[in-house]
């Protein structure tokens, strides 16, 4: 096992904040006919995206959070997807936005959705800060912030082993050469 350290930054503070001001207004536009929208927080990683993207809207919500199975602490995928943690109230017949921190495969959010689905919502829209921009995702991503190379970052809830979560702004994480 190498050692990893913080590498470049591709994403400054400033450009986080106001590339979520912006997400905001553009759902403040599109859901001012479907208040109060539902929002889904996926943790663990959303939840500094969501704290901010929250306090920035203007259109009535509410927040509630899901928990699925992550990689844990390595950075290749196991491939399976679970439940840790479900919503505390039905969905049924309401305007639900699903926030990601981050979209790699999209397999995570692919089950996601088909889940959500299956509980009749009114609608069902995604917003997803960071995408890796692969060729064939076969997610929907109604609302996006940025997208990038296909590198492990961290920083602004991302994380790599539970670490960086903290930081304010996007950071590559380099393997240093043993
Ligand atoms: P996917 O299922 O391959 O789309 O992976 C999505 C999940 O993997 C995200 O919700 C993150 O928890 C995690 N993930 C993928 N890429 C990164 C990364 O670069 N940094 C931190 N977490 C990541
Ligand atoms: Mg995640």
């Amino acid at each position: 096992m190498g050692s990893y350290h913080l590498g470049q930054t591709l994403i400054h503070e400033d450009t986080l904040q106001e590339r979520v001001q912006a997400i905001a207004r553009q759902i403040d536009q599109d859901y001012s006919d479907k208040e109060p929208v539902f929002i889904i927080g996926i943790l663990k990683g959303a939840f500094i995206f969501l704290a901010d993207l929250s306090r920035k809207l203007t259109v009535r919500h509410s927040v509630d959070f899901m928990a699925l199975s992550s990689y844990g602490d390595s950075m290749s995928p196991s491939g399976a997807v679970r439940i840790i943690m479900d919503l505390r109230e039905p969905i049924d017949g309401r305007h639900v936005l699903v926030v990601e921190d981050i979209v790699d495969s999209g397999n995570t959010l692919d089950y996601l959705l088909n889940i959500l689905a299956g509980r009749n919502p009114a609608s069902l829209r995604t917003c997803v800060l960071v995408n890796k921009d692969r060729e064939h995702l076969k997610v929907p991503i109604n609302y996006q912030g940025f997208s990038i190379p296909d590198v492990w970052v961290v920083g602004y809830g991302l994380d790599y082993a539970e670490r960086y979560r903290t930081l304010p702004y996007i950071a590559e994480l380099e393997r240093r050469s043993p």
